[in-house]
């Protein structure tokens, strides 16, 4: 199973980053023993590679707030954070539950490089609030344009009114002004798709 996160991780020099990255975890039945080691599948070219290769930890920050996603990956953002237990990285204010990692493997002979990490320290800080379609069909249209040079334009194009329909149709003020910013940064790269037609109401970080 693959869960989508906010990986918190620090330079050399202890510059904060904050980017989405899909954590890899073996399926294990209700009730057994929590996890104790997670993997990353990370491409070359990322902060979070040159950090989590160089400083060896991160926390991983678990939140449903699409507008996180969209900002730290397409806009360089940072939330707002606090210090963590055992990891120098801070975790996310907001996060619903965060997971402080050390890196035991980092292999960059692979691409994506493989991580392997070691739960040091975790914490629960808020509850589960159902699912919404909007935010996957974000997370799908976000991590599209991560992939934009790579990607065939003729893919995106195709996938957006679908994206954008379930946007429309179940999202709140969050997902939508995060949908929007997906569109305005492929704007931005000469990739023209709608937008949803918005009220002005804004969403901050
Ligand atoms: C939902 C989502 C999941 C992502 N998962 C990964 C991943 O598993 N590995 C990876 O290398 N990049 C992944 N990305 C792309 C990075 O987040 C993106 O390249 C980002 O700009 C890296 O930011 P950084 O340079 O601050 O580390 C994902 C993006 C999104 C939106």
């Amino acid at each position: 199973m693959i869960l989508e996160t906010i990986l918190s991780s620090i330079s050399v020099d202890g510059i904060v980053n904050f980017a989405p990255m899909g954590m890899h975890l073996p399926d294990t039945d209700p009730g057994r023993s929590p996890v104790k080691r997670i993997v990353f599948r990370l491409y070359p070219g990322s902060q979070t590679y040159e950090n989590l290769k160089a400083t060896g930890q991160g926390v991983i920050n678990f939140t449903d707030d699409v507008l996180v996603f969209v900002e730290t990956a397409l806009y360089s953002g940072c939330p707002p954070f606090v210090p963590s237990q055992k990891v120098r990285p801070p975790s996310m204010a907001h996060a619903r539950t965060i997971w402080e990692f050390t890196v035991t493997c980092f292999d960059p002979s692979t691409e994506p490089a493989f991580l392997e990490g070691k739960i040091e320290h975790r914490e629960q800080k808020g509850g589960f609030e159902g699912f919404c379609r909007a935010q996957g069909a974000v997370l799908e249209a976000a991590i599209a344009a991560t992939r934009w040079q790579w990607l065939p334009i003729g893919k995106i194009i195709e996938s957006w009114p679908l994206w954008l329909e379930v946007v429309e149709k179940t999202g709140g003020n969050r997902e939508q002004h995060a949908f929007n910013k997906v569109g305005n940064f492929l704007g931005e790269k000469g990739i023209q798709v709608p937008r949803i037609p918005w009220d002005g109401r804004k969403a901050s970080l």
